[in-house]
């Protein structure tokens, strides 16, 4: 099984969401270690409740972002991932710690990208007057939230929508389908190649060759 990293900031619900994929023995990942740049976050108790190494690397604890992504670099050289997954990562990556992870770090982004890059994604959504809202798992590169697109969910926006409850049920498709994007990235059904996300294989070819 190839080896997941996940990088957090918070919650860590769409980590639970991985962690619970992986589970079953035949989900072709396994979650190695946590990585949190908040030594608080809530995602590393519960990472640590399913025995998953959780290692917190304090942005406060270092001068700047490049000692702090040193500090991160050294743990996921020790960890020697296969992906890299964020979730919910709210620390922009600079573009040498993207690039040597091309095409093996993937996010998801609460919109459907192209829309609504950035943040306060469902407040934004409302006040454009959508009628559907969603969630996008794509490449991580060198430009925030403009990676090349692998799943993405949509959701109706329901009359008397908050940001708050859009959020809600947002995160209820995201739980889906950020495992789903992963396994596809994993069994190699997405690729990418030249800078976007190319469809390689059908599912069936895939799974014989896995
Ligand atoms: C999720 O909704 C995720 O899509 C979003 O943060 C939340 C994290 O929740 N990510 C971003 O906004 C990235 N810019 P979680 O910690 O419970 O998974």
């Amino acid at each position: 099984r190839k080896r997941i990293a996940i990088l957090i900031s918070g919650r860590g619900s769409n980590m639970s969401a991985i962690i619970a994929a992986c589970m079953d023995p035949s989900f072709p990942g396994e979650v190695k270690a946590v990585i949190s740049n908040r030594p608080n976050a809530k995602g590393l108790e519960t990472a640590k409740r399913y025995e998953i190494e959780a290692i917190a690397v304090d942005q406060k604890a270092y001068a700047d972002r490049q000692a702090h992504e040193q500090a991160v670099l050294a743990e996921l050289d020790r960890v020697k991932p296969d992906i890299i997954c964020l979730a919910g990562y709210m620390r922009l990556l600079s573009a040498d710690f993207v690039r040597r992870f091309e095409g093996r770090m993937i996010n998801i982004h609460p919109s459907l990208l192209p829309l609504f890059p950035g943040l306060d994604t469902h407040a934004r959504a409302l006040a454009a007057g959508m009628r559907i809202h969603g969630c996008t798992v794509h490449y991580v590169t060198e430009r925030m939230d403009e990676g090349p697109i692998i799943a993405q969910a949509a959701i109706p926006i329901e009359p008397g929508d908050t940001a708050d409850s859009l959020a809600d049920r947002l995160l209820r498709a995201e739980h889906r389908l950020y495992p789903h994007a992963l396994r596809l990235v994993l069994t190699a059904q997405v690729r990418m190649v030249n800078g976007t996300a190319a469809v390689l294989r059908n599912p069936e070819s895939a799974e014989r060759a896995d």
